[in-house]
């Protein structure tokens, strides 16, 4: 599969211009299911889970092409039978394509899901919801079936405001009979996405961005034309890299009040932020401070996709602090990686415990997950000596140009096949 390799040391400096986001496409690719109209995306990441998700339309009988940064999908008439276990279970989101299905086929298997392994990810509260708008749920070891005529709303009070679930009931009520509730919504940015998407291919939904989303079933949905916005963890990944080498990067394309918690964690570390309506301005000069408590939680708190990004300008920073993962179990897969080039790290329960140090030391690591993997590369650029990262396919899942980007802004980086 081949690596990464980095010769750190050098100060990043530069502009680069945010790919289209992970999180907010892959639903509304979900989304092109539920209409026999084309539709047609741009600025869609040139990245393995869009890939995925695209084998998987064309694998349902979709014709889909791509150009450039563009996609036209045209899902005339589906069969969601034809879906192979083995593609289905690449990629966690593969859910969101059950749901579709299930709205608009009335039919879809369900493979265990993939995806990173950050931790037990169960789909429990998927299956609840399909059940409560009269879905029959056929469970068993390695797939389930969902079947149901026509979907019928009804009021969800979600246990924790799911992304993933909040989705999969918007995907399934904009066809449902009748008005579907859905209390204690997540609110994340990618939700308000996929509303505004589903909105322009005739749905009625009120209130997305706030805990309680309604939505009035329709008949049909029709085609659309939707502009993917820009990935707020990508342009995290491109701000932590220049928290850890030092310099300045402006980052365009990207909404940054979507990153607010971020962007004040980043000036108490000592960066100099500055926010213009579709870009913004990171500069950093000297060694980052150290944050003595962080918690990771749901929209708008600080986002857990970030979590192992800030932990290298954190390893670096003067000071010693801790970081509480809230939303997942099992993210801190990076730590033994980081401690072999010398990071003070060490992990106790749901907490991941720093003490900065002057400098990391370049190695062999492995990435084990996505955001964990950009951020080992993001070590690399910091420390002294080569850093070579294995295990990129997991990097590649959801970074369109990581190593072109970051070599545009001076980083001294290459692939080795
Ligand atoms: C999405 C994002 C991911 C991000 C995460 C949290 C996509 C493609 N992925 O993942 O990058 O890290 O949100 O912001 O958008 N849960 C259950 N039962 C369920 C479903 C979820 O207990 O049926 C739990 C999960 O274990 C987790 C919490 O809910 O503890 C939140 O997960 P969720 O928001 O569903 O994450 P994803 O949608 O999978």
């Amino acid at each position: 599969m081949g690596t990464i390799v980095v010769n750190g040391g050098r100060r990043l400096n530069g502009q680069l211009f945010v790919q289209g986001s992970k999180n907010a496409v892959l639903p509304i690719l979900a989304a092109t299911i539920l209409t026999r109209e084309p539709c047609y995306l741009r600025h869609v990441p040139a990245i393995k889970d869009v890939q995925v998700s695209l084998q998987i339309l064309s694998q349902l009988g979709g014709r889909v092409t791509r150009m450039d940064g563009s996609v036209h999908i045209e899902n005339a008439i589906l069969n969601p039978e034809n879906l192979t276990p083995t593609l289905a279970s690449k990629m966690r989101s593969s859910i969101l394509f059950s749901g579709a299905c299930l709205s608009a086929y009335g039919y879809s298997r369900l493979d265990k899901p993939g995806g990173c392994l950050i931790g037990e990810r169960p789909i429990d509260m998927h299956l609840q919801c399909f059940r409560d708008m009269g879905a029959h749920v056929e469970e068993h070891d390695t797939y389930t079936i969902l079947s149901a005529d026509r979907l019928q709303g009804c009021i969800h009070h979600l246990r924790l405001p799911s992304v993933g679930v909040t989705e999969n009931v918007l995907l399934a009520a904009v066809l449902a009979e009748g008005t579907t509730i859905i209390r204690g919504a997540a609110r994340e940015p990618e939700i308000v996405t996929l509303c505004q998407c589903l909105r322009k291919a005739g749905a009625r939904i009120a209130g997305e961005g706030s805990s309680q989303i309604t939505v009035q079933g329709v008949e049909k949905l029709h085609g659309f034309v939707f502009h993917v916005p820009a990935d707020r963890i990508v342009a995290a990944t491109y701000l932590c890299s220049v928290m850890a080498t030092g310099g300045s990067l402006w980052l365009s394309g990207v909404n940054a009040w979507e990153m607010d918690s971020l962007l004040r964690v980043l000036e108490r570390m000592g960066a100099e932020v500055g926010v213009r309506p579709h870009s913004m301005h990171l500069q950093m000069k000297g060694k980052p401070v150290g944050i003595p408590f962080l918690q990771t939680g749901y929209y708008p708190e600080l986002p857990t996709d970030v979590q192992s990004l800030l932990l290298i300008p954190l390893c670096l920073s003067k000071g010693a602090g801790e970081i509480e993962e809230r939303i997942f179990e099992n993210r801190f897969r990076i730590v033994p990686e980081l401690q072999k080039m010398g990071a003070v790290v060490h992990t106790d329960g749901n907490r991941v415990r720093y003490e900065g140090v002057e400098a990391l030391h370049g190695t062999a690591v492995r990435a084990a997950e996505l955001r964990g993997g950009a951020a080992l590369v993001m070590a690399g650029l910091a420390a002294q000596g080569q850093t070579v990262i294995s295990g990129i396919e997991y990097i590649e899942r959801g970074y369109e140009n990581l190593v072109g980007d970051l070599k545009r802004i001076g980083a001294d980086i290459y692939y080795e096949r």
